[in-house]
This record gives C-alpha cells, structure tokens and sequence, in this order.
C-alpha cells in the first residue's frame, strides 16, 4: 500500500461557517471522511447539510478551520468531485444522452470516447430506452437517474449528494438507493449524502452524522453495522429497526430547545 492510501478523503478541522453577519450556520465541525466511505449526513431542515457539502465542494468557504479533500483545498480537488442537487437541474433543452454528456462535452472529450461513455453509463443506470427523450418526457425518478448518470460521467472520486430522492415516491426512492449502493461498489466512489429521511440514511450509511441547529453542529455519530451487501431484504431485518430507532430517537432530542 502507499502513502496515499493513509490519506481520508475528506479533512474537516475546526470550521464554522457564517453567510455574511447572520447567525452562525456552522460552528466547529470536526469530521474525517476515509476513502470510500457512505457517510450519511441527518439533521432538521437549516441545521447546515447543504452548507457542508458546498464547503466540501469548494462553493462556499468558511469564515475559520480548514478542509482538505484528498489533502488538497476543495478548489484544488475540484475535479475529483461530483455533487448531485435536490432538484435534477437538467437542461430541458437537451435529450438525456445530452445532458449526461454535458460534463465530457466541457472537458472536450472527443465524440466517439464520449457517445461511448455515454452509452456505459445509460446501461449502468438504466436508461438505454429513452436516451433520446427530453426531460419533460420523464418521471422524477428517472431525472434523478439522469442526474446521477451525469454527475459519474466525470469519473468521480467523490460524490456529494443533496437530499437527490427527498422528492419521489417511497418506492422509487428504495430502488434507487440500493441502485446507488450498486454504482458505489462497482467504482468504489467515497460519497457524503444529506438527506432527510433516517431510514435511507440507515441503508445507504457505513456511518452517520447527526447535525444539531442554531448553530449547526455535530450533535452525534453512529457506525452502521449491517451485513453487506445491503439488499431490499435488510430493511425487514431486527438490526435495522433497532438502529432506525436510535438514530430517529437521536434526531428527536436535537429539536428539543
Ligand atoms: N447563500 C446563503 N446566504 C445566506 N444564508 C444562507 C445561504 N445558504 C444558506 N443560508 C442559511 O444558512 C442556514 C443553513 O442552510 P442550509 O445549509 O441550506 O441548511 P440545510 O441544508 O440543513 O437545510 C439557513 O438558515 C439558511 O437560510
Ligand atoms: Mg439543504
């Protein structure tokens, strides 16, 4: 193994966030992320998820401490990275195939590697049929794919998700998770996922952080122990009742005043 393997992803010392002289937003989050690690980020609404992750991604910087990413500034690591929004932010004008190759088209790609890559990466999400229908045409778990698709065209050594499946059905939202959990294992991406809903934060999670608000902050941490690899199956299990309760339980105590 070399040095570099010794390195965590992601860094986070000391840092506190504040937009302007508004109330502080974050205050003295420590937090390492190792490489290829699920790290499930929970918390009430405004406590600071999206404010991390874009600290993460280097679109916000913080007012004190430092980030590192993959010991790099998070300006530096830039290329590295992937975040996938709430919303699936395509551009309606383009097809699917379009918008999932808009990343290699800004890279300058040539057109046979990226109609190749393009074509892997409709397989791997499932959307080989409607490669050529517009966003309109789709349902929401099928932008979210494209979303998805679009953000692993840049071979992604880290992938940052923001509540990506807050606004589908539960069905679609199960499904796609344990397609995340598939996609994960075949490219071994470290990925930071904020999301509302503790049950998903159970499945996807080797380990989850809950965030406490007014100041947004570490509140607590759980490891997630469930046996790999995690199939539908597993959300019927004992163990993960247990825990879905105790990180429900956790959530709770953080909005008492
Ligand atoms: N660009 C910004 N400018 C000013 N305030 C912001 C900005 N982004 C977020 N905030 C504020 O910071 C707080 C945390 O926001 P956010 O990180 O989006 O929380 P969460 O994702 O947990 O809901 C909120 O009070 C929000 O209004
Ligand atoms: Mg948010």
């Amino acid at each position: 193994m070399n040095a570099d393997a010794c390195v965590p992803e992601i860094e986070i010392a000391g840092v506190t966030k504040q937009y302007g002289n508004a109330q502080t937003v974050l205050e003295s989050i420590d937090l390492i992320v190792a490489k290829q690690e699920f790290l499930g980020i929970i918390g009430p609404s405004g406590c600071g998820k999206s404010t991390i992750l874009k600290l993460i991604a280097g679109l916000a910087i913080p007012n004190s401490g430092t980030i590192r990413v993959d010991g790099m500034t998070p300006q530096n690591a830039r290329e590295t990275i992937s975040f996938v929004f709430q919303d699936a932010t395509l551009l309606p004008w383009r097809t699917v195939k379009e918008n999932i190759g808009l990343g290699l088209e800004l890279e300058r790609i040539p057109k046979n590697r990226r109609e190749n890559e393009i074509a892997a990466l409709l397989e791997l999400v499932g959307l080989k049929n409607v490669a050529r229908a517009y966003p309109r045409e789709l349902s929401g778990g099928m932008k979210m794919r494209v979303s998805i698709a679009r953000a692993l065209a840049t071979n992604p050594r880290l992938m940052l998700l923001d509540e990506p499946f807050a606004a589908l059905d539960e069905m679609s939202r199960d499904h796609l998770n344990e397609e995340i959990l598939r996609l994960r294992a075949e490219q071994n991406w470290t990925a930071v996922f904020v999301t509302h809903s503790v049950s998903e934060a159970v499945f996807l999670s080797d380990r989850i952080v809950v965030l406490a608000p007014n100041p947004g902050r570490i509140h607590a941490e759980f490891r997630v122990e469930l046996p790999a690899p995690r199939t539908s199956a597993i959300r019927n299990s004992r163990e993960f009742d247990a825990i879905v309760a105790r990180v429900s339980h956790t959530l709770r105590e953080t909005l008492r005043p």
